[in-house]
C-alpha cells in the first residue's frame, strides 16, 4: 500500500481527511465512551480490568509528556495532558502503526488529543476517537471548520496512580474490535516470530504484568 503524503500541518491533515471520510459524526453528536465506563459496566470481579505496576513514578510523567510501556504483550502509550489528566491508549497508531508516545499533545476543540507523529491524525485521548475538521465550501466566509468524529479507532486502556505514586495500567477488556488492534496483532506476531527464530525480542521497554504464556521480562 502506498504511503500517503505527509501533511505539513495538523490543519492540513484535518482538512484533507474531510474529503474522504463518509462514516463520521459531529463531535457534539456522539457521547464520549470512557475507560471508566468500561470499569463501571464490568460485572463480576473476574471481568474487571487488572491493574499492573508499569514501573514509572507518576511524578516523573510531567504535563504534556508521554511514556511507552509494554503491558503483557501490548504496547501502550501513557499520556499526561497539559491539565494533568492521565490517559492510556494503544501505542501504535490505527492508521499505519506509528508510535503515538512520540506525538504532541494538543487541545483540539476542547478535547485533549495526541497528534500522530507520522501523518498528523488527531486522536482523542479520553475516547480513542479519530477527529477531523470538516470544511463546508458553501459556509459563510470565515466560518470555522466543524470538528467531527470518525468514531473510536484507537483502543483506550485504563491508567491510575497506585501505591507509592506508581503508575498502574489495566488493559481494556472490551471484545469490540477496533482499528488499532491490527497493529497490536502485527507487532505481537512479529515479536513472536523473532523469538522463534532465536532473535532478541526486546521492544525496548519494561514488560509489566507478565507475557501471555507465563514468562516475564524486566521488573
Ligand atoms: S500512522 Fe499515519 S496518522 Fe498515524
Amino acid at each position: 500500500m502506498a504511503e500517503p503524503s505527509v501533511p505539513s500541518t495538523v490543519e492540513q491533515s484535518l482538512a484533507g481527511l474531510s474529503m474522504n471520510d463518509k462514516t463520521t459524526t459531529r463531535v457534539d453528536e456522539e457521547p464520549a465512551r470512557t475507560q471508566n465506563a468500561e470499569i463501571a459496566s464490568a460485572g463480576t470481579a473476574n471481568e474487571q480490568p487488572t491493574f499492573v505496576d508499569v514501573g514509572i513514578a507518576a511524578r516523573d510523567l510531567l504535563p504534556g509528556r508521554s511514556k511507552h510501556v509494554q503491558v503483557q504483550d501490548r504496547q501502550v502509550a501513557i499520556f499526561r495532558t497539559h491539565a494533568g489528566a492521565l490517559h492510556a491508549l494503544d501505542h501504535l497508531c490505527y492508521h499505519m502503526g506509528s508510535p503515538l508516545a512520540s506525538g504532541d499533545i494538543e487541545d483540539i476543540g476542547g478535547h485533549a488529543c495526541v497528534i500522530c507523529p507520522w501523518h498528523k491524525y488527531v486522536i482523542a485521548l479520553d475516547t480513542g476517537e479519530g477527529f477531523y475538521k470538516k470544511i463546508d465550501p458553501y459556509a459563510a466566509k470565515g466560518s470555522p471548520p466543524e470538528l467531527c468524529s470518525k468514531g473510536v479507532r484507537q483502543r483506550v486502556h485504563h491508567v491510575r496512580v497506585g501505591k507509592g505514586d506508581k503508575l498502574e495500567v489495566a488493559l481494556s477488556i472490551s471484545k469490540e474490535p477496533l482499528a488499532s488492534d491490527h497493529y497490536h496483532q502485527a507487532f505481537a506476531q512479529g515479536m513472536e516470530r523473532m523469538k522463534q527464530a532465536g532473535l532478541s525480542v526486546s521492544s525496548g521497554v519494561v514488560v509489566a504484568g507478565g507475557l501471555p504464556g507465563g514468562s516475564r521480562a524486566g521488573s
